[in-house]
């Protein structure tokens, strides 16, 4: 089954084509990066007119692959959650094609997609597993106990880890995007320079909170420019790295160990996923436990519609198909429930 995936929940304007759920045929990103960093940030209503004016393209070149959308089944959108200006044109455009085309039309939500793009990049993968999700605006640790079969072990109190590597970039004067240009400056610094601090939580050992290493990082510039203390930025990028690395891996760790799973699996997704001081650590700490783990391809941790496809497979499989009443949510639980 040939499904055509759609993504505009947020700054890339992306389309797919994907085989049953697994096989990528076309994959096709128009990133807004240019346009964005202007303003140190995403701005919303700029996103969705630049959504509006590159939709089109973008799905014509994912269509050509396979000769045009009748050598499609379904068309894929993410509805769920994102910018909801951004999400509605993807929304509107995929709602159009499917109709028009005569071809099912299935709601994804964003954050599954991002848990399937470890489909793309592992073939062997199946569920169940732990799945810790960093992305810009979530992180999450779920129990993927089916494709479609989601449940919340723990989740950010505050920032999504994202979201914190972005704020400690702009205090270091990195611009947008920041977690990349952190994960670039953290690799020349010392990570044992200065201790952030990693927070706990005795009654939920599945929560995160990054509000106070966030904090943390703010007064400790601050106080460098207060007393006229050069910065060393470097340190400064590699000693906050570690801090919510850690934290990362610590908690997926105790997940995987605490669930009776029939095998130890451990999926790494979302943006931060493509860091490159997580994946080291995390790969130490799964070998150290025999845990299995899986990372997309650095290619597929950014938001892309190769895994909305990829997840739209195994939704549709479960019957879940929308019409044209289909809207758009800001805010959604992964569960779906
Ligand atoms: O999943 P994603 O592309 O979009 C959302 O769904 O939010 O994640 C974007 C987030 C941003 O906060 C970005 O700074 C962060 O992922 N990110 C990184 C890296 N690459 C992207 N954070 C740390 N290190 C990276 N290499
Ligand atoms: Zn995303």
């Amino acid at each position: 089954m040939r499904i055509l995936g759609i993504e505009s929940s947020c700054d890339e304007t992306a389309a797919a084509v994907v085989e049953d759920g697994r096989k990528i045929i076309s994959n096709i990103v128009s990133t807004q990066i240019s346009i964005h960093e202007l303003y140190g940030g995403v701005v919303p209503e700029i996103a969705s007119r630049a959504h509006l004016e590159a939709i089109s393209s973008v799905t014509e070149k994912a269509l050509a692959e396979v000769g045009g959308i009748d050598n499609i089944d379904a068309v894929a959108v993410t509805n769920a959650p994102g910018l909801i200006g951004a999400l509605l044109v993807g929304l509107g455009f995929a709602k159009g094609l499917a109709f028009s085309a005569g071809k099912p039309l299935i709601p994804v939500h964003h954050i599954r997609g991002h848990v399937a793009a470890s489909y793309l990049s592992n073939p062997d993968l199946k569920p169940p597993f732990v799945a810790l999700i960093v992305s810009g605006g979530h992180s999450h640790l779920v129990h993927v106990k089916d494709y479609t079969d989601y449940t919340i072990l723990g989740g950010t109190r505050d920032d999504a880890a994202g979201e914190s590597f972005d704020k400690a970039a702009r205090v270091l004067g990195l611009g947008y995007p920041g977690g990349p240009k952190m994960d670039a400056l953290a690799k020349e610094g010392n990570p044992d320079a200065i201790h952030f601090p990693r927070v706990h939580f005795a009654d939920a050992p599945f929560d995160f909170s990054f509000s106070g290493v966030k904090t943390s990082i703010i007064n400790y510039a601050h106080n460098a420019a207060q007393t006229g203390k050069e910065l060393n930025k470097p340190d400064v990028a590699a000693s906050f790295s570690k801090a919510v690395c850690e934290i990362l891996t610590e908690k997926a760790v105790l997940a995987v160990n605490t669930l009776d799973l029939p095998e130890k699996r451990l999926v790494v997704a979302g943006g931060v996923a493509a860091n490159s001081m997580l994946r080291s650590m995390i790969t130490a700490a799964a070998k150290k436990n025999g845990i299995s783990l899986y990372i997309p391809d650095l290619s597929l941790c950014g938001d892309n519609a190769a895994m909305i496809a990829a997840q739209g497979f195994y939704e549709y499989s479960i019957g879940r198909v929308a019409s044209t009443d289909l809207n758009a949510f800001a805010t959604e639980s992964i569960e779906l429930k």
